[in-house]
């Protein structure tokens, strides 16, 4: 028998009336029974954090830093257990999942880092006007006051990092809410937490139901709302609130570009293993695995068959095995879409080279040539396993492909000439761009976060602590500068 999860409410695990399972993609096995706090635990979570605000605004950044560390390591010495659970409930193949530690670990590192050297305060001497004569400007940045936190499904402990880290980094007290297919990985980190010093009341984990949320976005106790999901729900959110601040983490439909410069045999290869690799790392569940290919026409032929062949290669099935490179999809309604959405291209004209069966929750890595664009595969973010290619004849006509989307998160493009990766950083109309590599890479120090329809602001550890904080300036008078 399943023992029920408790949720964490300011600090303190709690459990509720009701309760869900969470169960495994792969097989459908129960890996654990989550209880959901009611309305008025909810409300006691919202209000105890809003009334620790000043406090906790005021913690020394020892005290905050050195909780940061605290998760830091604890994650470290869990680190294989966190990773079974992440890929028990996600789905995720554990090779993944261990990287997800990993990354987490180093989210709390930094985090812990930024807190110690974050808001030195910035002097400004304002004599440079009569009118400053004798005055100074110092300015330090405070946090906006609670923030709303809303993870997804897809790295369920590494997006619940990047959004608690950063808020404790600059002592804002935050409500998470991790995603109803995968709480488990949020509700450990609660463990982690409760272990620290932080005060009560400065942070909850509450994994309350999608249609309750509403209630939760429109509190005014509640400021902040970092979201990373889907554009729909994204902007729905960032609509229903537009006094707010909102950090929304959206979709993408990655394109890598290979230029022609990079035509030698073995840089067709490494980019071939990279696009295979990251067209179908988590199942392409990723706002930024790769899934359109723009290859110069001069290699294109070359390049193909050896994406096709490293694609067929990826090791398929079950996500506990650390030999497999791909798992299933969340549920099997995911894998559905998908495979309607090929079916789509197919029957529009588009070329079948690999994949393009379902079997349940789980959809063979797939890729597709002469995509017609109007179909949903050429507009959407897939969020499956699944690759389109197509040529382009030069650099602007690759660069303008990547950009008619309305996308724009990340881009990788290979190339070995500087002045390229310079042109593409000008021309592309994504938030990074990755040269020498696939648009899946993401370094957690770096800022994350889109152009166009993939988002506004941007996350990565000091990014967020700046999203949190806003600017107040201090004036002093009367100063012999
Ligand atoms: C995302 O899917 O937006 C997150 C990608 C990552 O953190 O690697």
């Amino acid at each position: 028998m399943t023992s029920t999860h408790a949720f964490w409410l300011a600090g303190r695990q709690a459990t509720g009336e009701t309760a869900f399972d969470v169960t495994s993609p792969w097989d459908g096995r129960i890996v654990g029974r989550v209880s959901v706090p009611t309305d008025a635990q909810v409300e006691e979570a919202v209000a105890a954090a809003h009334a620790v605000r000043d406090e906790f605004a005021a913690t020394p950044a020892h005290v905050r830093a050195a909780a940061l560390d605290h998760v830091s390591r604890r994650l470290v010495e869990r680190t294989e257990e966190i990773a079974q659970l992440i890929s028990a409930e996600n789905g995720k193949p554990v090779k993944w999942a261990r990287g997800e530690v990993g990354r987490a670990v180093s989210v709390f590192r930094f985090a812990a880092e930024e807190a110690r050297r974050f808001n030195g305060g910035e002097a400004q001497r304002l004599d440079t006007d009569p009118g400053g004569q004798g005055r100074l400007a110092l300015t330090r940045r405070f946090p906006k006051g609670v923030v709303l936190g809303i993870a997804p499904f897809n790295f369920p402990l590494n997006l619940c990092a990047h959004k608690i880290a950063p808020a404790i980094a600059v002592g804002a007290p935050i409500i998470l809410k991790p995603a109803p297919a995968t709480p488990l990985s949020g509700l450990l980190l609660g463990e982690l937490l409760a272990e620290t010093e932080l005060p009560a009341g400065s942070w909850s984990v509450l994994p309350v139901e999608n249609d309750r949320m509403p209630a939760l976005v429109q509190d005014e106790r509640l400021p902040v709302i970092s979201f990373t999901g889907s554009d729909k729900v994204g902007y729905a959110i960032m609509d229903s609130v537009p006094r707010k601040h909102c950090t929304l983490e959206l979709g993408g439909n990655g394109a890598a570009v290979v230029l022609a410069d990079f035509g030698r045999d073995e840089d067709l290869d490494w980019a071939a293993s990279r696009i295979a690799t990251f067209s179908n790392y988590q199942g392409g569940q990723s706002c930024i695995s790769v899934q359109r290919v723009v290859a110069d026409a001069s290699l294109y032929e070359r390049l193909v068959p050896k994406i096709v062949a490293a694609v067929e290669k990826q090791v398929t099935g079950d996500p506990s095995d650390p030999a497999t490179d791909v798992g299933p999809l969340v549920s099997e309604d995911a894998a559905k879409r998908v495979e309607a959405w090929v079916e789509e291209a197919v029957q529009a004209g588009a070329r079948l080279l690999a994949g393009g069966k379902r079997d349940g929750a789980s959809y063979a890595p797939t890729v597709l040539a002469d995509v017609p664009s109007g179909v949903t595969l050429a507009c959407e973010e897939v969020f499956g396993p699944v690759l389109t290619v197509q040529r382009a004849d030069g650099e602007e006509a690759a660069f303008a492909a990547v950009n008619d989307s309305k996308y724009g998160l990340q881009a990788g493009v290979f190339t070995h000439d500087v002045q390229t990766a310079f042109r593409a950083h000008r021309a592309l109309e994504v938030g990074g761009v990755i040269v020498g590599d696939v648009p899946s890479y993401r370094a957690d120090q770096m800022p994350y976060g889109g152009a166009k329809q993939s988002g506004v602001g941007r996350e990565g550890v000091r990014f967020a602590m700046d999203d949190y904080t806003y600017e107040r300036v201090l004036v002093l008078t009367g100063l012999a500068l």
